[in-house]
């Protein structure tokens, strides 16, 4: 309504008290209710029943655009069905693949097991941290080892592990992804530019200094922990130096580690090596004790399948697998531009792995949201 000679349903309520001229609508309209005087007799008769049709067309027009407002108001969602967690069962199916192996192991690291107590540890990186002691002392002091209570306080923990695979692309998983407990991603993998894909939430992120995100902040969240993976003295190395800023170590690695890295110190966990000595021993079924030449070893995806089943009640996978080695022109990753060919002299064995996640899907251990 618009004009002076409007006359708003306030006013008409507020009636005589308003001071409005006996000239204006209000004045006739409180007339007329007051002394229920017959419209005819008022000269203004024409133009009051003009504007009370007028009053009653936006009002129904009012009640209806208000329709929408109503159903959200009235509308309750149907809670979504969400799977149904079963505390342990991850564990419980598991265990056929990895026996009966302790599991009282930390997921990360502990200051306390090299500061006390010198815990003596059988097998040098990655399988352990033999030799690595003094240094991890160190990265432990300045970084942090507790699970978060948003994690412990999980009665059942629903993960799933998204890897990089090229069948993530155009898959439309993301909102998918971000409802799970919790998302594990793996290495340098991007979100930014691929939510609607990949989602957006990080709970963890398994990496190495080679294969650091050269911007962290852009890809994690700032509650995501980044949890290095050790495969050699010179990671704990490589993180002191920029936890501490101390000098920079270039050699050592078989490509170039970001040298600035702008993260949260307490954002930081060292993943117990012992997970790497299960996916290796129990899954690749590879010899602990391996001549220097051909060193063969998980790849961060199968690792942190096998650490989300220590981890977890619910197992689901999302863009794993590589395309099949006569395919030469596919490139394995969603978001660069590789394929197998850059897979050779990587100490992985992708055909062995692959046997290893078809055992834990045929188990039940874990669920493939990708074509696996
Ligand atoms: C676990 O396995 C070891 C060797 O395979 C065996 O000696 C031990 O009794 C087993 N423990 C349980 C609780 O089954
Ligand atoms: C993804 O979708 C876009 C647009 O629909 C299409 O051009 C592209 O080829 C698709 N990529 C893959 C890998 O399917
Ligand atoms: C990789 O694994 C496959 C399947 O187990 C095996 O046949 C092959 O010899 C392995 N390759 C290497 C280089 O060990
Ligand atoms: C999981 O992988 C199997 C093949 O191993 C495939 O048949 C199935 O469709 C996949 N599931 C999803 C949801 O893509």
């Amino acid at each position: 309504m618009s004009g002076s000679d409007a006359c708003s349903p306030a006013q008409v309520a507020r009636g005589s008290r308003d001071a409005s001229s006996p000239q204006e609508p209000c004045y006739l309209l409180r007339n007329m209710i007051n002394k229920s005087s017959p419209l005819c007799t008022c000269p203004a008769g024409w133009k009051l029943l003009a504007m009370l049709a007028l009053v009653l067309v936006v009002m129904v027009w009012y009640s209806i655009s208000r329709e929408d407002r109503y159903i959200e108001l009235f509308y309750f969602p149907i809670p979504e069905k969400k799977e149904p967690c079963l505390q342990g069962e991850a564990e419980m199916k598991a265990s056929k693949l990895f026996g009966n192996y302790s599991r009282d192991q930390p997921i990360f690291l502990q200051l306390k097991d090299y500061f006390w107590v010198k815990t003596p540890s059988a097998y040098e990186l990655p399988y352990g941290t033999k030799g690595s002691e003094d240094v991890l002392l160190r990265v432990l002091a300045i970084t942090s080892y507790s699970i978060p209570e948003s994690i412990q306080s999980l009665k059942c923990r629903r993960c799933v592990v998204v890897g990089n695979g090229h069948r993530l692309r155009n898959s439309s998983l993301g909102d998918a992804i971000n409802k799970y407990d919790m998302v594990i991603r793996l290495n340098n993998a991007p979100v930014a530019g691929y939510e609607g894909d990949v989602g957006s939430k990080t709970t963890m992120r398994l990496f190495y200094p080679e294969s650091a995100h050269f911007n962290p902040k852009v890809e994690n969240n700032p509650d995501t922990l980044l949890v290095l993976v050790a495969f050699k003295a010179m990671d704990f190395h490589w993180i002191e130096t920029i936890l501490s800023d101390k000098k920079r170590v270039r050699k050592g690695f078989w490509k170039q580690p970001p040298l600035i890295w702008d993260v949260n110190p307490k954002q930081i966990r060292i993943l117990n090596p012992f997970f790497m000595e299960i996916a290796a021993d129990k899954l690749l079924r590879l010899p602990m004790q391996q001549p220097r030449k051909m060193k063969q070893k998980p790849t961060t995806g199968l690792l942190a399948i096998t650490l989300a089943l220590h981890l977890c009640d619910m197992v689901h996978i999302a863009g794993f697998g590589y395309p099949d080695a006569h395919n030469k022109k596919q490139t394995i990753h969603y978001y660069e531009q590789i394929t197998l060919k850059s897979m050779a002299g990587s100490g992985h064995n992708v055909s062995q792995e692959a046997l290893a996640i078809k055992r834990m899907l045929e188990l039940g251990a874990v669920k493939n949201l990708t074509y696996f």
